[in-house]
């Protein structure tokens, strides 16, 4: 184990992504944001739009804490899976209150069990943030380091629990911390999903899986279901009708209502698709033009752009504006 963790680490020096923000900080707030909205964005995507406007909106964990949560959602427009956002908020919110309590400035825990308890903080997250922040001797568990070690064991459909135990053994406890950004970058650059490039990896002398690598493991074929909505755009004097979402899904951003079926007076324009990790949306776009409406919650183009929307409401209100802005309405 000694030797396949010096080739790690040694692969990492020369050539690790050591550059990244949140692996140059030790700040647990900083670090604890970056494997939130890592979780389902990419790294280039977080690095070019998110991540520093985020902090310097939100510097630390009790300014997003004491920060309304619309502004929070605004900061998110676009990223997506928006509980991620709130629960960022609610987590701050409470460390907030607990550092008060005490008297102290808040910050993240550094027990796993405790940062499991924060809302948001999955098994993997409370890894990553003990092991990265506080460099915990623990190994973390994201998609790239599940397959590295699917097949390093030549595992198709291992359980959580066996690739947990696995990855307990296999860490690296004098350098938990570069030992696991290894295993990402391995993962993400050489023992890549389709295409690995087994004979650049660290740990080729010892991977088991190396003749066949994509068997490992089995990938599961995915039917996604698509579901259908009707949207109505309702226009009064030029401005469009939204309203803030108040179900569990894409809480507390705006966007255009559904409706059961379009009123006969309304016109078709097209529709947008979006999608979802676990769905494909399709939305029948519908104009209705208002006579005679009270103001509240219509909006002109300019003042939506301050409300947080999600990208299938921004879709919508695209598809609108090239419609009017075309003629073809
Ligand atoms: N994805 C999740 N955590 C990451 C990290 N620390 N660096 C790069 N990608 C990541």
């Amino acid at each position: 184990m000694k030797k396949t963790h010096t080739l790690i680490q040694n692969w990492y020096k020369t050539y690790g992504r050591h550059e990244l923000p949140w692996r140059t900080t030790t700040d647990p707030y900083h670090i604890y944001l970056s494997e939130v909205i890592l979780q389902q964005t990419q790294v280039k995507t977080v690095l070019e739009r998110y991540y520093f406007p985020f902090l310097k909106k939100f510097p630390t964990l009790k300014a997003l804490g004491d920060a309304n949560l619309d502004d929070v959602l605004k900061m998110w427009e676009g990223l997506g899976y928006y509980n991620r956002a709130k629960n960022l908020h609610k987590t701050a919110g409470l460390l907030t209150k607990q550092g008060q309590a005490r008297g102290i400035a808040p910050t993240l825990p550094s027990n796993i069990d405790e940062l499991i308890k924060l809302p948001g903080i999955g098994k993997n997250t409370a890894h990553a943030v003990a092991a990265f922040a506080y460099k915990k001797p623990v190994p973390i568990m994201e998609a790239n380091v599940k397959r590295i070690l699917c097949r390093l064991h030549t595992l198709k459909t291992p359980t959580d629990k066996e690739l947990w135990n696995i990855a307990y053994d296999f860490v690296d406890k004098k350098n938990p911390f570069d030992y696991n950004q290894a295993m990402m970058d391995i993962g993400a650059t050489v023992c890549t999903p389709t295409n690995p490039s087994c004979d650049r990896c660290p740990l080729g002398s010892t991977c088991q899986g190396k003749d066949e690598p994509t068997l490992y493991p089995t990938k599961k074929k995915r039917v996604v279901p698509i579901r259908e909505q009707n949207i109505m755009v309702s226009v009064y004097n030029e401005k469009l009708s939204m309203i803030q979402r108040s179900g569990k899904f894409l809480h507390g951003l705006w966007g255009f209502p559904t409706t059961e079926v379009p009123l006969c007076a309304s016109e078709y324009i097209g529709e947008i698709t979006h999608a979802y990790t676990h769905f494909k949306l399709i939305c029948k776009v519908y104009v209705y033009e208002e006579l005679d409406k009270e103001q509240d919650n219509y909006f002109t183009s300019k003042e939506i752009r301050k409300l947080a929307i999600s990208k299938v409401d921004d879709k919508i209100l695209k598809l609108y504006l090239d419609t009017i802005s075309s003629n073809n309405y």
